[in-house]
């Protein structure tokens, strides 16, 4: 059968809405854009550790630290979940490590602001996750069997960090003067970061057309942005956060919240690598890279010892 007719067959099956599985055949484009798209998801949950882990041994209360932990222990089990959901792309787990060392692969540009308060703890389990779940829940549908299926047990973990961000902040902003001052602070700095996650405006989203046409992404950025907008400013009014943006306003006939532009200017200079902890960001994840060199040596030659074959 000739390269065009298999690409036809394999288009047909993705607008009858079949999951392609690693054994079926794929466009060699579509191979690499899951890779792509994957291995930065998971490269964004293991570094979305980081400005987290920075809050454990300062949260406020037992109950408070142990949320966090568990919250930071399920990122790394996203992050594993897609990493091994990519190597079934042909991809293995150090060269996908070596990408985001080297900086030829990305990872959300959220992870490179700092985590200045205890409240940014609750901005980043209610806006960044909330954010995720939106992103994660069409996800779930997408045409690549192994990334769906991950996602699906992804989406009712961040559920639980969405929701206990959200709870974090709903307490400080029934505390004291000075805890309300800091809750809205937090929530200045990680609106706008959080809407960036979404990607570029769909008129500057060179991968959205093919990831479209072969239903990875079911929906573009900017529709999942306002989808996110759209659930996000209720919930900011029923606990006393104002929204820092001057021009939000709902729009009756649209029926979506109308919002001023993003400054992508800023976006394009964090994913850039100038955002303001990039360089951490990378030195923490090459340092845990070689850090844990011989663990994963002694792994591999207890495996080899006692799994021959
Ligand atoms: N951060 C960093 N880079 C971004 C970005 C972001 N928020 N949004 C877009 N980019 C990059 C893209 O990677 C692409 O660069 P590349 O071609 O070199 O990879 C370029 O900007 C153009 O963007 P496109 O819109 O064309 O790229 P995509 O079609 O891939 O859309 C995306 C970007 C919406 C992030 C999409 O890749 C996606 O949905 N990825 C899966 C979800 C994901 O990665 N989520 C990470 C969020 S963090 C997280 O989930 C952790 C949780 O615990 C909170």
């Amino acid at each position: 059968m000739s390269e065009t007719q298999l690409e036809q067959d394999f288009q047909n099956k993705i607008d009858s809405g079949e999951v392609i599985e690693p054994k079926d055949w794929m466009p060699e484009r579509y191979r690499k854009q899951l890779i792509r798209m994957m291995s930065q998801h998971a490269h964004s949950e293991v570094v979305g550790m980081l400005p987290e882990g920075n809050w454990i041994t300062r949260a406020p209360s037992l109950a408070r630290k142990a949320i966090l932990l568990a919250k930071v222990q399920d990122e790394a089990g996203h992050g594993l979940y897609i990493y091994s959901a990519t190597e079934t792309l042909g991809i293995d787990r150090q060269e996908m490590n070596n990408q985001l060392h080297s900086g030829k692969a990305k990872y959300s540009s959220i992870f490179n602001y700092p985590t200045l308060t205890w409240a940014d703890m609750g901005s980043i389990g209610w806006l960044v996750d909330g954010a995720a779940i939106v992103n994660q829940t069409a996800l779930a549908k997408c045409s690549y069997g192994p990334y769906a299926r991950a996602m699906v047990r992804i989406c009712k973990e961040e559920n639980f960090h969405n929701k206990q961000g959200y709870q974090l902040l709903a307490y400080l902003m029934r505390g004291t003067k000075e805890q309300q001052e800091m809750a809205q602070e937090s929530m200045n700095r990680w609106w706008w970061p959080s809407l960036m996650m979404f990607g570029p405006s769909d008129t500057n989203s060179p991968n959205s057309g093919e990831l479209m046409r072969w239903k990875v992404k079911l929906h573009s950025n900017d529709n999942l942005r306002q989808r996110f907008i759209d659930r996000t400013v209720p919930q900011a009014e029923a606990i006393g956060l104002t929204i820092p943006d001057p021009n939000l306003k709902w729009n009756e006939t649209t029926r979506h919240y109308d919002h001023s532009d993003i400054d992508w200017a800023e976006f394009q200079n964090v994913i850039a690598g100038n955002g303001p902890c990039n360089r951490d960001r990378i030195r923490a994840r090459v340092k845990a890279d070689s850090d844990g060199l011989w663990v994963r040596e002694a792994a591999a030659s207890y495996a080899k010892k006692h799994f021959p074959n």
